[in-house]
């Protein structure tokens, strides 16, 4: 049987009286690549800020890898990763001391920071513009650094915002396989709210994905699209064109 290793339940927050999450409960087995999609404001990234600690939910609990954020908060953001919607980059470091500086942030020794910083940027095909300021770089560029940092420290579980905001096609499936590739390492979800985008990872994936619809998941209530069957996936991409 798959293990559960995030375990969301019944995740609400309200901001003054508008519902932004409303009773979101879902899990993310071992292995799995998830996806949340659905229209602006249905409430992905607040669902996202939660299940990385940054955001108390007004109810319910998360727990992952056993430890609920409520409780363990430290040891739970050790096993996460999380790379925001928002850039969160030094303009005038190196691309590489960018990685140095949250590698360190992180706790990891300094001999270590580098090795993985390194082996990041390998991963994202940047090796060459290591040394270079992130100012100088493309938009486009940016985003591959930004997901470098969310891998310093190994996560077990990684949470991408839109992870492909703003990178052309063939950026965005090097993007994609980095990210299939990197299941053997361990747990990750992925936050994708454009259709043709998620279509794209589930071509020729088993991934599993859900769809966030206004405040809560719909189908029959609480609607978790399982997408490793044909049948589920054109259940999700009907009501996505909804
Ligand atoms: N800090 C905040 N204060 C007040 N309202 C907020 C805050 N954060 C989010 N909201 C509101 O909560 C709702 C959900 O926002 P959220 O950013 O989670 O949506 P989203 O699904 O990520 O949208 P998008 O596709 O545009 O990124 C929106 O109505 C938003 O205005
Ligand atoms: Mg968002």
């Amino acid at each position: 049987m798959a293990e559960a290793f995030l375990v969301a339940e019944n995740l609400r927050k309200s901001f003054n009286e508008h519902k932004a999450v409303n009773g979101v409960s879902f899990t993310i087995n071992k292995g799995e690549i998830f996806g949340l999609i659905g229209p602006n404001g249905a409430g992905k990234t607040t669902t996202i800020r939660i299940l990385s600690t940054v955001l108390q939910p007004d109810r319910g609990d998360v727990t992952i890898g056993g430890y609920s954020m409520r409780h363990d908060a430290d040891a739970v953001r050790s096993l996460i990763g999380v790379c925001p919607h928002e850039l969160a980059l030094y303009a005038d470091l190196s691309a590489l001391d960018n990685l140095v500086f949250f590698g360190r942030m992180s706790g990891l020794s300094g001999k270590e920071t580098r090795a993985q910083a390194m082996a990041n940027l390998e991963l994202m095909g940047l090796v060459e513009r290591a040394k270079g300021k992130v100012d100088k770089f493309s938009g486009g560029m940016k985003r591959p650094i930004n997901l470098a940092i969310a891998l310093m420290g190994h996560p077990e579980l990684l949470f991408l915002d839109e992870p492909t905001v703003g990178i052309d096609p063939q950026s965005r499936n090097n993007i994609y396989e980095t990210i299939e590739g990197l299941r053997d390492r361990g747990v990750y979800s992925i936050s994708i709210p454009l259709l043709p985008a998620a279509a794209n990872v589930h071509s020729n994936t088993n991934s599993d994905m859900a769809a966030l619809d206004r405040s809560s998941y719909r189908d029959s209530g609480s609607a978790i699209f399982r997408l490793g069957t044909s049948q589920s996936r054109q259940g999700l991409f009907r009501q996505a064109q909804d």
